[in-house]
């Protein structure tokens, strides 16, 4: 599908006024994107476990204005609160999906958003909060089109949520999610997520993720800046090779379950991402002291023990702990007795693979 696939062909419905509610989850990327370019497309393709717990809840309240006006009409609540932090992201966002959704400027828009896990956890809450957003648009165009595929729908929720956060695009179906043309994921695309087509083991299925929260602080470097430090990097070119190779080389490791291949491949992918950021112009470091000693400690667990946990990092200091279902008694024992220290005011969410986005209302 190309970019033009995603513009209506017109609208057969009337909507005067209604509401749509969507919960959608957070995602972690086993392989990471890093790197931009052009109107939001992927340096490299990246792969991503969809989270369960971590997620962000949405309704937007639509009501026709009597003409289309010049400006967008948006109001956005953030935990019940007015919150014009969120205006220009959101505003931003409305522009770059326009194109797609011409209807916006026909409708006052009233957004009311929050998020399941603790607020400034320094957990991203971009991922989620834009593929909500999307999934809301979405269904208004819906009504508006008289109905759409279902596959159409959330692929274009997905190409949309893409336009708001590179990462968002991947939080809309469940389970592993592919972002980026990849030679040997067939139906891989630069436009949106797609769920991973190759054979899983049952292993990853019930993958658990705890997340440490060991800096609940705002980054000092924004992601999207991140992204930017990529352009001119002395290792970009370099990075973007190995990110598709290290794809490649999950694609068996995912179908045979073999969980000392996956710790290497999905550590590696942390630790090159972080030194994607200490190696640029400028450098910079989001991982913290905790960040180290709780990797130092996941380590010595491991060899200790012999258990498959591993841990993976995104754009700041806390650290995903990754393990399957089964281990979920002795590694809550190890967080418990090992890990909790280094976490502030001892808080770490207890999250796992799930099945992505779903509708909680429709109002009409
Ligand atoms: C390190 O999707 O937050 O989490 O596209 O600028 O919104 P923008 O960036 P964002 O980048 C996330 C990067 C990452 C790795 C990943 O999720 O693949």
């Amino acid at each position: 599908m190309t970019e033009s696939d995603f513009m209506p062909g017109g609208y057969v419905n009337d909507m005067l006024s209604g509401a749509f509610t969507w919960k959608a989850p957070s995602n972690i990327a086993l392989v990471k994107y890093w790197g931009k370019h052009g109107n939001q497309l992927p340096a490299n393709p990246s792969v991503s476990f969809t989270l369960d717990h971590c997620a962000t809840i949405t309704t937007l309240r639509f009501e026709k204005r009597d003409k289309p006006a010049e400006a967008f009409g948006m109001e956005v609540f953030f935990e019940g609160v007015i919150n014009d932090g969120f205006r220009p992201k959101i505003l931003g966002f409305m522009e770059r999906i326009e194109p797609y959704l011409p209807f916006l400027r026909n409708y006052h828009f009233t957004v009311h958003t929050s998020n399941s896990f603790p607020h400034s956890s320094g957990i991203a809450s971009s991922a989620s909060g834009m593929s909500a957003l999307a999934l809301c648009f979405m269904s208004l165009e819906r009504e508006l089109s008289g109905g759409m595929s279902e596959a159409f729908f959330y692929r274009k929720a997905s190409f949309l949520a893409r336009l708001g956060s590179g990462s968002a695009c991947r939080s809309i179906g469940g389970g592993l999610i592919v972002w980026g043309t990849h030679k040997e994921i067939p139906g891989s695309s630069d436009l949106y997520g797609i769920g991973y087509p190759g054979e899983v083991h049952p292993v990853f299925r019930g993958y658990r993720d705890t997340v440490l929260l060991v800096d609940r602080g705002k980054k000092q470097v924004s992601s999207t800046a991140g992204h930017g430090l990529m352009k001119g990097h002395p290792f970009a070119a370099q990075r973007f090779l190995q990110a598709s190779s290290n794809i490649s080389e999950l694609i068996p490791v995912l179908g045979n379950g073999d969980l000392r291949a996956f710790i290497r491949l999905v550590e590696s992918e942390a630790l090159t991402l972080h030194a994607m950021m200490m190696t640029g112009s400028p450098y910079y470091m989001l991982m913290q002291p905790a960040t180290l000693q709780v990797i130092r400690k996941i380590w010595e667990f491991r060899e200790e023990s012999g258990c498959p946990a591993c841990f993976t990092l995104d754009a700041g200091a806390n650290v995903h702990l990754l393990y399957p279902g089964e281990e979920k008694k002795r590694v809550m024992e190890f967080i418990n007795s090992e890990l909790v220290a280094y976490c502030e005011n001892e808080q770490y969410i207890c999250d796992r693979v799930g099945e992505g986005a779903f509708l909680i209302n429709n109002e009409e």
